[in-house]
C-alpha cells in the first residue's frame, strides 16, 4: 500500500496547503532566472510540484547526533536502544533497530514505521494546531500547550482520537468535534483533564507537559523528549552533513553565524574536539541565552555565544575584538545556515506565508553573505545553507555569489550525499554538480533510504582565494 494512503477522509493532504500566490510562484519560479530554457522550465516545475506533494509525509528516519566528546559512540548506542525499548513498551510499536550511518561515525538512524491503516477512530476527539500535530507525526506526545479543543466531559485516563485542525476553524476551548478539514494522527490516554487544560481559574490549571499520552500513532517514531539531553541531540541528516561538508579541525577559528537552536553549532564544536574558538552568533538574546545553555550542558568549552545582528558583524578596522563586529578576514571557517522560507519542512501540512514575506528571504540572506565574504581569510571556508526548496534562496543564491564575488569558489562537498542542484536557475550545469540538494524521495526502495527520505535542504561550499577589493 501507498506510504500516503488512509482509508477516511481525515488523511494526510496530497500536498502541503499553500497561499495560492505562493503556489503559483513556486510553480513558475524558474520564469524568473532568464538563463533558464524551456525544458529546465518544465523540469523544475515537475520536481517543485513533486516536493510539494511530499511535504505532508513524516521521514521514515529519525537521527541523532551522539556526544563523542562525551563518551565513545557504542556505549551511547548501547544507551538509546535502551530508550528505544522502553519506549516500545510504552507504545504500540514495533522495536526500532538503531544504526551508525555509514559515512558519518556520530550520527545515528533510527528506522520509524507508519502509516498504520488500521487505528479505530474514537468518538472523543482532541484537536491539536499545526506544530503540535507535526510534531506527533514524528514521536512527540501531545503537550498541553498544543491543545485547542477536547470533549466537555474528557477527563484523565480517558482514551480520545489526535486530530490537527487543518482550516483553523477550531475555537480554543472548543468542545464539539471538528466539522472542517482534519488530519488523523492517532489515539492516545488523556493525562489532564478538559478543566485543567482549559479552565484558567480552576486550582489545579496546567499550563504545560503533557496532555495526552500517544498510545497508537499514525506514524511511529522514538519519542525523543525524554533522551538524555547532553549525550543525544536529535537533528535532520542534511544538518549533520552541512557540519561535515564545513570540515572544522581542532584549532581553527570559526564563526557560526546564525546559530540557535545550536545543532549545527554543537556538531561543530565536537568536530574540533573543543579546542580552538567557535564564535556563535544569533540575533535574539532569549534563542542566545538557550544556546548558551546547551554549550554548557554538552560541556563545550571552545564557544563563545553572542546576541547579535550578523548583517553587522563585519567591522570597518582591523583591530582585534573579542565580541562582534570583526575586523576582516578573521575566520578560518565560517558556517551561514540562514534564515529561510523553511519550506522543505517534514511533515508539513499547511503553510500560511503570504508572498511579499518569501520573497523578502533572498535580500536578507545576501546582507548575511556580503558579511560572511568580508569576514572569510584567504583559504578559508564558507557553507551556506538552507531548509527550504526555492532557487531564489539556494542555486539563485549561489550564482549571484559567484557573479558578485569572484574571489569565491564553488567547490565539491565531502560527503556529498543529496542531490545535484534543481535547474531553472542561472547556475551552469557544472555548478548544479557541486551544490548539494536534498530532494526528499519516499519510495524507500534503495538500501540508503536514510539518505534519501529527509527534509528538502540545500548545501553549497565556497573557498576564498584571494581578498575583496
Ligand atoms: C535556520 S535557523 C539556524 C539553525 C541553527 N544553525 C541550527 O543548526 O540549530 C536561523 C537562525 O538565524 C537567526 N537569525 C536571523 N537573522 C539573524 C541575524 N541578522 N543575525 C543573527 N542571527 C539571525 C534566527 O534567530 C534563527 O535562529
Amino acid at each position: 500500500m501507498e506510504r500516503n494512503q488512509q482509508t477516511a477522509n481525515d488523511c494526510l493532504p496530497p500536498q502541503i496547503k499553500l497561499n495560492s500566490e505562493v503556489l503559483e510562484y513556486l510553480k513558475t519560479e524558474s520564469l524568473n532566472f532568464p538563463k533558464s530554457t524551456e525544458s529546465d522550465r518544465d523540469r523544475c516545475e515537475k520536481e517543485i510540484c513533486h516536493l510539494l506533494s511530499l511535504l505532508p509525509i513524516p521521514p521514515l528516519f529519525t537521527v541523532v547526533r551522539v556526544n563523542t566528546l562525551q563518551q565513545d559512540p557504542e556505549p551511547l548506542l548501547a544507551l538509546l536502544k535502551e530508550q528505544l525499548i522502553d519506549n516500545h513498551r510504552k507504545r504500540a510499536v514495533q522495536l526500532a533497530e538503531p544504526f551508525f550511518h555509514p559515512l558519518m561515525p556520530d550520527v545515528v538512524i533510527i528506522p520509524n514505521a507508519g502509516p498504520v491503516q488500521s487505528i479505530e477512530r474514537r468518538g472523543d476527539q482532541v484537536v491539536v494546531d499545526h506544530m503540535c500535530g507535526m510534531s506527533v507525526l514524528r514521536g512527540s506526545e501531545v503537550f498541553v500547550k498544543g491543545i485547542i479543543g477536547a470533549p466537555l466531559d474528557m477527563t484523565r485516563g480517558d482514551i480520545v482520537s489526535l486530530y490537527v485542525d487543518m482550516e483553523g476553524s477550531c475555537l480554543r476551548g472548543q468542545t464539539q468535534p471538528l466539522k472542517g478539514e482534519k488530519i488523523f494522527l492517532g489515539n492516545g490516554v488523556a493525562l489532564v483533564s478538559r478543566n485543567q487544560i482549559f479552565r484558567d481559574s480552576s486550582p489545579d490549571h496546567v499550563l504545560s507537559g503533557v496532555g495526552v499520552s500517544v498510545t497508537n500513532a499514525l506514524y511511529s517514531a522514538p519519542r525523543l523528549d525524554n533522551l538524555t539531553s547532553d549525550l543525544i541531540f536529535a537533528q535532520n541528516l542534511p544538518s549533520a552533513v552541512c557540519s561535515y561538508v564545513l570540515n572544522p579541525r581542532p584549532n581553527d577559528t570559526v564563526l557560526d553565524m546564525c546559530a540557535a537552536p545550536g545543532g549545527k553549532t554543537t556538531h561543530i564544536a565536537t568536530l574540533m574536539r573543543n579546542k580552538g574558538r567557535l564564535v556563535a552568533i544569533d540575533r535574539t538574546k532569549p534563542k542566545a541565552e538557550r544556546l548558551t545553555s546547551l554549550v554548557s550542558c554538552w560541556g563545550l568549552t571552545c564557544v563563545e555565544v553572542y546576541a547579535f545582528d550578523s548583517t553587522k558583524s563585519l567591522q570597518g578596522s582591523a583591530e582585534a575584538t573579542k565580541g562582534p563586529p570583526y575586523p576582516p578576514g578573521t575566520f578560518d571557517r565560517i558556517l551561514l545556515d540562514a534564515p529561510c522560507s523553511a519550506l522543505g519542512q517534514r511533515p508539513s501540512c499547511c503553510n500560511k506565508m503570504c508572498l511579499s514575506f518569501l520573497k523578502s528571504f533572498p535580500m536578507y540572506q545576501r546582507k548575511l553573505l556580503r558579511q560572511a565574504v568580508g569576514l572569510l581569510k584567504v583559504g578559508g571556508t564558507l557553507v551556506y545553507s538552507t531548509c527550504t526548496i526555492t532557487l531564489a534562496e539556494n542555486e539563485e543564491q549561489v550564482a549571484w555569489v559567484l557573479a558578485s564575488f569572484p574571489q569565491l569558489v564553488l567547490t565539491a562537498q565531502e560527503p556529498h550525499i543529496g542531490d545535484t542542484g534543481l535547474v531553472g536557475s542561472s547556475l551552469s550545469p557544472e555548478h548544479l554538480k557541486l551544490v548539494q540538494r536534498f530532494k526528499p524521495d519516499v519510495s524507500g526502495d534503495s538500501k540508503d533510504a536514510f539518505n534519501r527520505d529527509t527534509i528538502g535542504f540545500f548545501i553549497a561550499k565556497f573557498i576564498k582565494v584571494e581578498n575583496v577589493k
